[in-house]
């Protein structure tokens, strides 16, 4: 049933929407604060879905541009990312609340030549206490996911998770002016306000020029480094 509701959708509201099918899906979500994610997966709204690797991640790897390591995608869906940036000289950990999503990927990706390089896990990132730190951390459509208020517990786990050299990478979006969410809108200040208090200071916020479909002109690619330390297992 997801599948189909996939398919009959446009390649605007399917792939790289804005989140368009917004009034279900948010109904959704907000009936059910508990497993209001499980139950989109469970109902095939993923509206997010891009159902392939975001390009902008993609272009970084093959530029050689991320730190080699442990990486965290948190919020994951399917998992593209992960699988897209998983390789010998890192190992990527991709974590979801949603069982359907990780099980989904895992079945998505459990014959990729890279899989060695990645796992799939199912944690609540705000109560997920993983044994060892990261050097890189990817945020694309999780930071809008997450209902505005638990902006600062975001930062808190983002600096507790990384390590001291790490590099938090967040792609921002979206950046717009609409009232409500998921996706609640962002700005660069809304990341600023909650990452400088912990030690983090902008490498550089560039425009994500590889943006897709109508997310163009409402993404920018901020990649963050912590210069004062306070990770916390
Ligand atoms: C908007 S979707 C984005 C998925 C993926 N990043 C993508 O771009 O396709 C947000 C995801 O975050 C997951 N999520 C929501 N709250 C979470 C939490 N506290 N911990 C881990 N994952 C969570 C949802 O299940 C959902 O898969």
């Amino acid at each position: 049933m997801a599948a189909e509701r996939m398919r009959g959708e446009t390649e605007e509201t399917a792939a790289g929407s804005l989140f368009l099918n917004q009034s279900a899906f948010q109904k959704l979500i907000h009936s059910s604060p508990e497993d209001g994610w499980e139950k989109c997966w469970e109902q095939g709204f993923t509206p997010w879905d891009l159902g392939r690797p975001t390009p902008i991640i993609q272009q970084l790897y093959r530029m050689g541009a991320l730190p080699k390591g442990r990486a965290l995608i948190p919020g994951c869906g399917t998992g593209y990312d992960v699988v897209s940036i998983a390789c010998p000289e890192r190992y990527v950990v991709g974590i979801d609340i949603s069982e359907i999503a990780i099980k989904r990927a895992i079945q998505l990706f459990s014959s990729s030549p890279n899989t060695n390089h990645f796992i799939f896990l199912k944690e609540d990132f705000f109560t997920w206490h993983p044994t060892e730190l990261f050097d890189l951390i990817f945020d694309y459509t999780f930071f809008c996911a997450i209902e505005p208020k638990m902006r600062v517990a975001w930062a808190e786990r983002m600096s507790g998770l990384l390590r001291p050299e790490g590099e938090l990478i967040t792609l921002m979006f979206p950046i717009s002016d609409h009232i409500g969410g998921p996706p609640y809108k962002v700005s660069i200040s809304d990341y600023e306000e909650v990452l400088c208090p912990l030690g983090f200071k902008a490498i550089s916020i560039m425009d994500n020029e590889l943006a897709v479909g109508p997310r163009k002109g409402k993404e920018k690619i901020g990649r963050w480094k912590k210069i004062r330390s306070n990770s916390s297992l």
